[in-house]
């Protein structure tokens, strides 16, 4: 490749990454490297025409794409369709919400609706919320488990193009139907999206359910240390997916970076391992929080008294590693509990190695409307705890000393 040869001056800006690599050699690392270059050189003027024309493929510049995205986009899109025979493509995206977004604006134009779970992520709400108003969209919350009630607003609202989902649920822990929900969705000539954050693709894969479009917060389970922020769309309309989707993500400048796309990678070799250990501290914690005097309920799709325990069962591999409870003495209970808090962090992310402990009221779900916020459940006595992978008995010690 030729490399940049100024005669003028030998400053860095003269060096470039050709020049630290010997002549002729494939150099292959183990490890990928992070690509921290805003841009890419072409051998000639008649390639670089080739690569903007679309006749040959290359990466351009880096808000479009680059190695570190495509490296991790593969890998998800392996994840979730891991022993499916179903074909998918993966973008990643600067967060989850970059993600969310990307697929608002890319599936509804104005003038349709979308119809969304009520109990969902604080911040998906504000912005459906927000960007209905803004785009001449509407946006429509049911119940996602009252399949009649949803039949009754699709026959009702013929401009619903997406129905959107979030199984498990933040925070009530809620499971619901895929199968069910994207037969529904398709009946009425909807797309089905679904947020499968809290499952991660290890633990449940919503393509094998008819499912049209999953998206993760990345930065929770798949990177799992809580050291960057990201997230995927993933579609099963690959065309679509490769030129709307990505166009949008292009424009709008929403790709990961390559830092945080490096650490994800580095995050996504090790998933199933931390997946295994949070679902088993999990189920340990809610059978502690379960017996406990204090506590008025738990919500942990493992145990078989929750109402969707079966439900869950067949949807995914293990119950995951977040639940939620709520105390009985309420709100004043919760204050007095999360203050004598010590092993478990208070702070509003989930998904991380570290066991995370947070109030969804005042926290993560704090710009939920309070009257959408207690029609799902989201109470103000509810307290969201995500498990982390330590040995469990330092974790049920820390509640059990908070709770006295
Ligand atoms: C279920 C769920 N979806 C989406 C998001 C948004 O992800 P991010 O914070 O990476 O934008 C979150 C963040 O907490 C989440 O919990």
């Amino acid at each position: 490749m030729k490399t940049k040869k100024p005669k003028h001056s030998a400053g860095v800006a003269s060096v470039t990454a050709q020049d630290v690599l010997p002549e002729n050699t494939t150099i292959i690392p183990h490890s990928a490297p992070i690509y921290t270059t805003s841009t890419y050189l072409y051998e000639s003027p008649e390639k670089a025409q080739r690569v903007f024309e679309g006749k040959e493929e290359a990466f351009i510049y880096s808000r479009w794409s680059h190695p570190n995205a495509e490296l991790v986009e593969r890998k998800l899109e392996l994840l979730e369709t891991f022993g499916l025979n179903v074909k998918a493509k993966a973008l990643v995206f600067s967060s989850g919400m970059g993600a969310i977004g990307t697929l608002f604006q890319s599936v509804l134009k104005p003038g349709d609706a979308i119809l969304a779970q009520g109990n969902i992520y604080g911040t998906s709400v504000d912005y459906f919320n927000h960007y209905s108003a803004a785009f001449k969209t509407e946006v429509i919350y049911a119940d996602f488990a009252n399949l009649n009630q949803l039949e009754t607003i699709l026959r009702q609202k013929k401009n619903i193009k997406l129905l959107y989902a979030e199984t498990p649920s933040n925070p009530t822990l809620n499971c619901y139907n895929l199968k069910a929900l994207s037969g529904l969705a398709h009946r009425y000539k909807a797309k089905l999206a679904v947020d499968n954050t809290f499952a991660s693709p290890y633990l449940q894969q919503p393509l094998k359910f008819g499912v049209d479009f999953v998206v993760h917060s990345a930065t929770k389970y798949l990177n799992g240390h809580g050291t960057g922020l990201s997230g995927f769309l993933v579609g099963r309309d690959v065309k679509f997916m490769g030129k709307e989707v990505w166009k949008i993500r292009k424009l709008n400048g929403t790709i990961c970076s390559p830092f945080d796309a490096w650490l994800l990678n580095i995050g996504m070799k090790t998933l199933s391992l931390r997946m295994d250990k949070h679902c088993t501290n999990a189920m340990a914690v809610a059978k502690f929080l379960e017996q406990h005097t204090a506590v008025a309920t738990v919500n942990y799709l493992g145990l078989k008294n929750h109402s969707d325990h079966a439900l869950a069962k067949r949807q995914m591999k293990n119950f995951g590693g977040v639940l939620s409870f709520e105390l009985k003495g309420g709100y004043k209970a919760c204050l007095k509990f999360l203050k004598k808090i010590k092993f478990c962090q208070l702070t509003a992310s989930l998904g991380t190695i570290d066991t995370l402990i947070q109030h969804p009221a005042s926290m993560s779900h704090y710009f939920v409307p309070k009257q959408q916020r207690e029609t799902f459940g989201i109470t103000d006595g509810l307290i969201r705890l995500s498990v982390g992978i330590e040995d469990v008995q330092d974790v049920i010690a820390d509640l059990e000393q908070a709770l006295r």
